[in-house]
């Protein structure tokens, strides 16, 4: 059994309460009324509920993930504007058009998914001139006690920095460090990272 299937699992039951504060905080930043959604990784969709009063009312999301238990739970949680793709990020651009989105989310993604630049590099260019990108998620600028055993049990590299290539990359970049969660309970720094695509 893949890594992620045994974590879904558990995933909700372990972390849904740890992270909701913090990701309505990062969904805060977000523009309102996007239509036209890319959830990547969605994983078990603890994004969808949050993100659905911040999103036009015919929002159409695409939520895709590599795991099949992961988005199993996903689809369980799933309102009837969301799709669903089993695929490696990787494949992204076989799945969403050259600048149609209004917005991408990456929650707790970037950190995990391999080919972690190249993917977000792929996402902007699916961005509308004018689409907004959002990354939450956590970084170890310098590993505490807890990093390691956060980067074993999420499969996880904290010491990325996806949000530099928003800040080169985009108009509007904006960076916030989400000050109420502790480094040492997540690993690193939970924080948001928001761009518009130029
Ligand atoms: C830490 S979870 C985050 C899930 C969700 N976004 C959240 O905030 O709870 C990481 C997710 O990345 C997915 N994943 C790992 N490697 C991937 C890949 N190469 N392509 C797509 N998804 C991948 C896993 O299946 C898992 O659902």
């Amino acid at each position: 059994m893949a890594w992620y299937s045994w974590f879904s699992t558990i995933y909700d039951q372990a972390l849904e309460d740890l992270y909701a504060p913090h990701r309505e905080r990062a969904f805060s930043e977000l523009n309102a009324g996007h239509r036209k959604v890319l959830l990547l990784p969605c994983g078990t969709g603890q994004d969808i509920t949050p993100l659905l009063p911040r999103l036009a009312p015919d929002a159409d999301i695409l939520c895709m993930d590599l795991d099949p238990g992961m988005l199993a739970k996903a689809r369980a949680r799933g309102s009837s504007g969301c799709r669903f793709v089993q695929a490696p990020a990787s494949e992204l651009c076989s799945h969403v058009e050259a600048e149609s989105l209004d917005l991408v989310v990456f929650s707790l993604g970037l950190s995990v998914v391999p080919e972690h630049e190249s993917v977000l590099r792929e996402a902007l260019s699916r961005l509308r001139p004018g689409g907004q990108c959002l990354i939450f998620d956590c970084w170890a600028e310098r590993r505490n006690l807890n990093s390691w055993p956060v980067e074993w049990m999420a499969q996880a590299d904290l010491s990325r920095t996806p949000f530099r290539i928003l800040e080169a990359e985009c108009s509007d970049y904006a960076f916030h460090p989400l000050k109420d969660a502790q480094p040492l309970r997540f690993g690193g720094q939970l924080y948001v990272a928001t761009g518009t695509r130029v």
